[in-house]
């Protein structure tokens, strides 16, 4: 059965849950596995309630750079630290199927953005102003600790987006963020990391939300992945969700029979299926 399933970031924003329900019926028909996660992060990316393209989170120096990525079985593309788009993860399915690389970072991911003819696009909302303003402010009244104490992370919940699809008989991937907010300049986080945020092969495909240091440290996607048809995807899941205790993460995962979205919040997700 071909089936799709959102996530809009590892979160407790009960607001989103319906407008991530209506993405993922609209993205279902959008064609391909891979034309169907492109097209349901797309929306997200254009929607400025959540962190990715429009709406992504702001940089410490106030700043934003976005990170993004596409998987199908045996291919993969990415930007990491892109600036100034508006959809990264276009520029990432370009690095896959338009340039002989697998990653662009920085610079030249903008440069390559210009060849391929997206023009400059300011991401910046009131919101993720606000949102720094407010975090930078408690910092300084010594409100919350300091950067990474898990105190300091319940501040700044991560809200990444992404998508996974079996459609035709194929598996593909995608993910979008603007990062946690707040980090440093040139931060790189799990999504753009094959292994850690995402992950397709021809036994599915899964996408990860949540703090990237500790997605990466644990490659969770891959991890996932590797156990699909040795239990049920959902008991995968809800085992290596687990493992992150307190820390905000969220998966979501797709094989030919089963998908799942799983958190240790009240993340939300939709799925469709036809
Ligand atoms: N999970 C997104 C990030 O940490 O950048």
């Amino acid at each position: 059965m071909d089936a799709i399933v959102l996530h809009g970031g590892a979160s407790n924003r009960e607001e989103l849950k319906i407008k991530v329900q209506k993405f993922a019926e609209e993205a279902i028909n959008a064609g391909s596995a891979l034309d169907a996660v492109i097209h349901a992060v797309r929306l997200m990316e254009d929607d400025p309630l959540f962190n990715a393209g429009t709406g992504s989170n702001m940089r410490i120096d106030g700043s934003i750079q976005m990170d993004a990525a596409v998987m199908v079985p045996g291919d993969f593309g990415g930007v990491i630290n892109i600036e100034k788009v508006r959809n990264p993860v276009l520029v990432a399915r370009d690095v896959m199927l338009r340039s002989p690389h697998m990653l662009l970072a920085g610079d030249g991911a903008v440069q390559f953005a210009r060849k391929m003819g997206y023009e400059e696009h300011d991401p910046t909302t009131e919101r993720a102003i606000e949102k720094r303003e407010r975090v930078i402010k408690k910092l300084k009244n010594g409100e919350i600790p300091e950067y990474y104490h898990p105190e300091f992370l319940k501040e700044f919940l991560c809200d990444t987006v992404g998508a996974v699809a079996y459609i035709n008989g194929e598996f593909a991937a995608a993910v979008s963020t603007g990062g946690t907010s707040l980090t440093l300049r040139g931060r790189v986080g799990d999504s753009p990391i094959p292994g850690a945020g995402i992950y397709a092969g021809e036994q599915g495909a899964v996408v990860a939300t949540g703090i990237g240091e500790e997605i990466i440290r644990r490659m969770l996607s891959l991890k996932v992945y590797e156990e699909i048809g040795k239990a049920p995807l959902e008991e995968i899941c809800k085992r290596h969700v687990a493992e992150f205790g307190t820390v905000p993460v969220g998966v979501i995962a797709i094989s030919n029979e089963e998908r799942c979205a799983v958190s240790n919040l009240n993340m939300p997700y939709g799925i469709a299926k036809r």
